[in-house]
């Protein structure tokens, strides 16, 4: 019981900075604000971003070997197939931002240039689709922690 706690606490905590970093990102990457000191940001948030993702995976994975229920009983689960879904999908959709957040920084040190701002919008509706996916995935996450979607 203590390790299933200590597995939720950390699982949850990478959630958060997930969260935090996706919720920064959002903020920050808009046409209107943009300079080059948010162009060197939105490069080192996205990196953590990226960390923390990899955390939640990882956390996700360990309370499926080491969880009480047993990686059996979570791999028969329909809703962790949800959830690993669109963990996937979030994670599909977060490639173009960062290669043009890396694009962005190294034109800026290169020429100074910053981002056109419809490169930024369409970057952002990347960024804020993410945003709204990772919200949806806690719902499989509370009905398969109850014993839903098993057989
Ligand atoms: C942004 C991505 C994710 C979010 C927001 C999320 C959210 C959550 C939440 C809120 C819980 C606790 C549910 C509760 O106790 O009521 C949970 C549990 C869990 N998550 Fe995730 N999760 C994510 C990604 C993943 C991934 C990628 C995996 C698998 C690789 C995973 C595997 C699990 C497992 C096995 C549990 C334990 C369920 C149980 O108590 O039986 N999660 N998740």
């Amino acid at each position: 019981m203590i390790l299933e706690s200590i597995l939720a606490f950390l699982h949850i905590s990478a959630i958060l900075a997930l969260v935090v970093f996706i919720t920064s990102e959002a903020a920050i990457c808009r046409p209107e604000w943009m300079n080059k000191d948010i162009v060197e940001r939105l490069v080192t948030v996205d990196r953590i971003y990226g960390i923390a993702a990899m955390t939640v995976l990882a956390t996700g994975l360990l309370r499926i070997y080491l969880g009480m229920k047993g990686s059996g009983w979570y791999w028969g689960n329909w809703l962790l197939h949800v959830k690993i879904t669109l963990f996937v999908l979030a994670a599909l959709i977060s490639i173009k931002p960062t290669l043009r957040f890396a694009r962005w920084r190294k034109e800026l040190r290169a020429t100074g240039a910053l981002p056109s701002a419809e490169e930024v919008r369409s970057v952002r509706k990347l960024v804020m689709l993410q945003a709204h996916i990772i919200p949806l995935i806690p719902l499989a996450a509370v009905f398969l922690a109850r014993g839903f979607g098993g057989r």
